[in-house]
């Protein structure tokens, strides 16, 4: 068994009905044993089995039960809580859930989070021998790993044995300590890690550049775009270093967080972290600094409010991009603007001599908003466009791209 550490790592645990379900409290102490966060759906069949009182103790978060409950949608909406996890394990899967998520039905809270979801499900199959061997339970496994271009079906179990009922056979649940296994393996093994042993270094938020003590100029950048790329990139296995301006955003687990005020200084932070295989400069820097900032307060005169000279920052995305043994191999730039996407970011990639850009058009509800409309513009002339989604999804996305990018 692998003792891989699920630190940071979120499941979804739908426990469906069975007297296998009591194995599922089983399974959520391992999982926080080896660092995962667990929250737990229980369908009505399921809390015949096990209580949700016993759930919610193990997990430490309120237990989800049904599709219509306003208290529950509120707290975190069943959609989001399908996206919040890394991966969903049904445990016990019934013959009837299976059937449900093969066929797409969605009429109830379990069968519905399993249609909603955008990451990869894990079923712990747990029934009556005859009614694992009927073709239909296994046309409905088989038909579900086999829906092509999606996020994916895996299995584990059912084992062999004497089963609650009496008979004999396959069907009973996989022993907790084999589920927590399958899930290590998926979440830390070369499927859920491909950026393993990758080295990135992502810059963030604004720059905050001094006037006097007291006085700067600065961008509007709530850092939550590019906090969100390196937790994604931290999450598929790479090595962070997050260089971040001024923001109000909570260091992300499992990364190096560098704190940095200027440009310049960021320009540093970044230089000192290379060489990296990733670069993804989503920083707002601000592109001049004050010439001779005042060492006291500048006062208020008769003569009316002072001049600045202000002197161009260094363009730290152009100065990583540079050909040269410390250049990443896979160097990403942010084009933030507010008219012609495409011209705009395309010619700003030619210019700062990037691989990728993401072209993003601020003038609608960008700064500070939780969602974001990104197109990526690559070197070669592709171009995805991604709607307004969640800045975790684009973040996540991009982070899949370079994944792929690597292991191409
Ligand atoms: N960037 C940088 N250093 C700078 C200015 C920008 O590293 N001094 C990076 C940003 O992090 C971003 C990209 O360059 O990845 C483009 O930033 P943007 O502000 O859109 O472009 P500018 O170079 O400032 O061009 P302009 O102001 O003309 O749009």
């Amino acid at each position: 068994m692998t003792t891989a550490s699920l630190s940071g790592r979120k499941v979804l645990l739908i426990v469906g009905g069975g007297i296998a379900a009591y194995k599922a409290l089983e399974l959520v102490r391992l999982l926080k044993k080896s660092g995962a966060e667990v929250m737990s759906l229980l369908t009505p069949a399921g809390a015949e089995f096990v209580t949700p009182m016993s759930l919610a103790a193990l997990t430490g978060h309120p237990v989800r039960q049904a599709l219509f409950m306003p208290e529950d949608e509120t707290a975190m909406g069943h959609i989001e809580l399908s996206r919040w996890a890394d991966l969903v394990v049904v445990a016990p899967a019934t013959a009837g859930l299976i059937a449900k998520a093969a066929n797409g039905l969605a009429d109830d809270l379990a069968s519905t989070t399993l249609l909603a979801t955008d990451k990869k499900v894990l079923l712990a199959p747990a029934m009556n021998v005859r009614m694992w061997l009927h073709p239909a339970v296994q046309a409905n496994v088989a038909r579900l790993k086999g829906f092509d271009g999606f996020h994916g079906v895996a299995v584990v179990g059912p084992d062999e044995g004497e089963m609650a009922c009496g008979e004999f056979g396959p069907g009973r649940m996989a022993e907790p300590a084999a589920i927590l296994a399958a899930i290590q393996g998926l979440l830390t093994g070369p499927d859920g890690r491909p950026l393993a042993g990758r080295r990135a270094v992502v810059t963030a938020g604004p720059t905050f550049e001094p006037i006097d003590p007291v006085r700067g100029l600065t961008n509007r950048s709530s850092g939550k775009q590019g906090y969100a790329i390196a937790t994604a990139l931290a999450e598929l296995g790479a090595e962070v270093t997050l260089v971040s301006g001024p923001v109000a955003l909570d260091a992300p687990v499992g990364l190096n967080r560098i704190w940095v005020e200027s440009a310049r200084e960021m320009q540093a932070e970044v230089q000192k972290h290379l060489p990296a295989d990733i670069a993804v400069m989503s920083a707002a820097v601000a592109d001049w600094r004050v010439d001779g900032v005042a060492s006291g307060k500048i006062k208020k005169a008769p003569g009316g409010p002072p001049s600045l000279a202000l002197i161009e920052n260094p363009d730290i995305l152009a100065g990583v991009s540079k050909p040269g043994k410390s250049r990443p191999k896979l160097v990403i730039g942010f084009a933030a603007e507010t008219s012609d996407l495409e011209a705009n970011a395309r010619a700003k990639l030619s210019r700062k001599g990037c691989d990728w850009i993401v072209g993003n058009d601020v003038s609608d509800d960008v700064f500070g908003a939780d969602g974001n409309a990104v197109t990526l513009f690559t070197k070669d002339g592709g171009a995805d466009v991604w709607p307004r989604q969640s800045k975790t999804e684009v973040a996540r996305k991009l982070a899949a791209r370079i994944a792929d990018h690597f292991k191409a």
